[in-house]
């Protein structure tokens, strides 16, 4: 007796993609993240956790698992031959391998990585832009966007600007749909307010959490980014803040490889995103570690709080 559901009766990410209308190089490209995701999840299962004794560009400890996750992710990169350049939270610079090739991809390997110790879900971001590089554009300009989340279940979020989809890492290893998201409703039950440390010098901050505890909005943070905007995605409503104070003037939360994407998926999902004054889709990349406020989710929450932080 065959115990799986048959082949024909449920659909793959790489059917997806191609009903989606992907391109065959974007498809392919998104498989191949796929692949290194597998690997991420298992080694996330299975690797002894510890610090790594290093410190990545933005001056936090790697856990050994957060060098592994971007090497794993690299070499899927560079196996799938449709990688010009990419950058990646945990390297300095932007990484160059080929002219001669379609695309760019930005990640983060592992978010919320420090979380591991305790067993909370962690995740990985991806962005996807054509051409050389990523710098002087903006997340608009962004062909794909996708994460990953090590959960109790392991779900592949993408959209290629044809709505949200997610897929479930089945005993086989492949990953099959899951849910189609219906949008992001305008008002938000939920809120996850990131960076806290900033209420002691940011009281417009103070007072806009102090509207969420009057208006008993219920309080959902679990610090992983991944997690806290998955949440969003899944109940179709809530808001996620992570903005400046003296201790990370910009907040703690990066351009290119957590909030762009981020922006990319909400805004398809029918959600708004903001740094304050423009949406995160619009805010230019000067640098690939430019970290920028992000206020993202509930369309009108998002605008009540950025008028509220002005
Ligand atoms: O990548 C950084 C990160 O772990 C995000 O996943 C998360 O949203 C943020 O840091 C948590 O920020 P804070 O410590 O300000 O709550
Ligand atoms: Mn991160």
């Amino acid at each position: 007796m065959f115990l799986l559901p048959l082949p024909s009766e449920r659909t793959s990410l790489n059917a997806h993609l191609r009903s989606a209308g992907a391109p065959d190089a974007l498809r392919h490209l998104i498989l191949d993240i796929s692949r290194a995701a597998k690997y991420i999840s298992y080694a996330i299962k299975t690797t002894e956790t510890g610090l790594s004794g290093g410190t990545n560009q933005s001056g936090e400890k790697q856990l050994q698992l957060d060098v592994l996750s971007d090497t794993i992710v690299s070499h899927y990169l560079a196996e799938s031959g449709l990688v010009a350049s990419y950058a990646s939270e945990e390297a300095e610079e932007l990484i160059i391998f080929s002219d001669n090739a379609p695309y760019t991809v930005v990640f983060d390997p592992l978010d919320g990585s420090s979380l591991v110790e305790a067993n909370f879900a962690i995740g990985s971001i991806f962005g996807i832009y054509e051409g050389l590089d990523c710098l002087g554009k903006t997340p608009r300009e962004q062909v794909a966007a996708l994460y990953v989340i090590y959960g109790p279940r392991t779900l592949l979020v993408y959209s290629c600007g044809k709505g949200v989809h997610s897929f479930i890492l089945n005993d086989v290893g492949e990953f099959i749909l899951y849910q189609e998201y219906h949008g992001i409703a305008d008002t938000a039950k939920n809120y996850s307010p990131g960076n806290l440390r900033a209420l002691a010098d940011n009281p417009a901050y103070d007072s806009v959490l102090h509207d969420w505890l009057k208006r008993e909005l219920t309080l959902r943070y679990s610090g992983c980014m991944v997690a806290d905007i998955h949440h969003i995605i899944a109940k179709g409503q809530g808001i996620f803040t992570n903005v400046g104070g003296s201790k990370y003037p910009q907040g703690k939360l990066r351009l290119v490889f957590e909030c762009g994407p981020f922006a990319y998926l909400v805004e398809q999902a029918g959600g708004a995103s903001s740094n304050g004054n423009v949406s995160i889709l619009d805010v230019p990349i000067e640098n690939i570690h430019q970290r920028t406020p992000v206020i993202i989710g509930s369309a009108h929450e998002v605008a009540a709080v950025t008028k509220a932080l002005r």
